[in-house]
């Protein structure tokens, strides 16, 4: 069972690729935004916390994001890390509690990010993610799985969206070096469907 991560860009399909790749290899997702979200919605201290810094598309405090990942993935094998980590620090106090065997980039360019993300849905009940141009649901506005709502990430406004993809340039992508220089990177086109995408990160980790 490998540890591995998922490195990329916003809106890069990180979470879309996630949930495939990880039923397929037997791996458990852990994706930092999404644990993030329910603290928020469960209106937890921490959700207290953060609530603000996600709305600027602002990273969260390291500390907090290490414990949370720690609590779930220490010692563990087959773990796919989804949006941690994203800044050096981070990475530095993973290594302290986790070896990993890859790290999968997911390269896709600004435009289409932007794209993706101002075209994306979310289920208000069960969290299924939808794309209203690539990946629309069956019936306007209901979720294919739970009949739920579909409403837009708060996060995924315009303004927003650049922001975040401004924190990803100056804190998160110097990861891809750092990974490289440890041998540990691999580079996925995810600038194609997911299922071709989802494939070769298959192919990638040898599933
Ligand atoms: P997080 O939820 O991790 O946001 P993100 O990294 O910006 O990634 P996204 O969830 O927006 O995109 P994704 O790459 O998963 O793409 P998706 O599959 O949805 O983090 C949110 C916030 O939490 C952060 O801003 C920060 O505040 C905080 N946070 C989280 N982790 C943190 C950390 N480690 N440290 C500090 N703070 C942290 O796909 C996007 C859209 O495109 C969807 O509509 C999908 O259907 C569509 N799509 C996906 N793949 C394809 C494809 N191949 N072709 C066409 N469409 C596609």
């Amino acid at each position: 069972m490998k540890n591995v991560v998922l490195l990329g860009p916003p809106g890069a399909g990180k979470g879309t690729i996630a949930a495939r790749v990880a039923q397929k290899a037997g791996l458990l997702h852990l994706s930092t935004g999404d644990l993030l979200r329910d603290e928020v919605a469960r209106g937890t201290e921490l959700g207290k916390r953060v609530q603000g810094i996600m709305a600027r598309g602002e990273l969260v405090p390291d500390e907090l994001v290490l414990a949370l990942v720690r609590e779930r993935a220490d010692g563990r094998r087959g773990v796919l890390l989804d949006g941690f980590p994203r800044t050096l620090a981070q990475a530095e106090g993973l290594a302290q509690f986790l070896p990993l065997d890859a790290v999968v980039y997911l390269a896709v360019g600004k435009d289409e990010v932007v794209r993706r993300l101002g075209s994306r849905r979310v289920c208000s009940s069960c969290g299924a993610v939808y794309n209203l141009l690539t990946q629309p649901p069956k019936e306007s506005g209901r979720c294919d799985r739970c009949g739920g709502a579909l409403v837009q990430r708060p996060d995924d406004a315009p303004e927003v969206v650049a922001r975040r993809y401004e924190v990803y340039e100056r804190d998160s992508r110097p990861l891809v070096d750092h990974y490289r220089r440890l041998g540990l990177l691999r580079t996925v086109d995810a600038a194609r469907d997911p299922e071709a995408v989802a494939a070769d990160v298959l192919k990638v980790l040898g599933s």
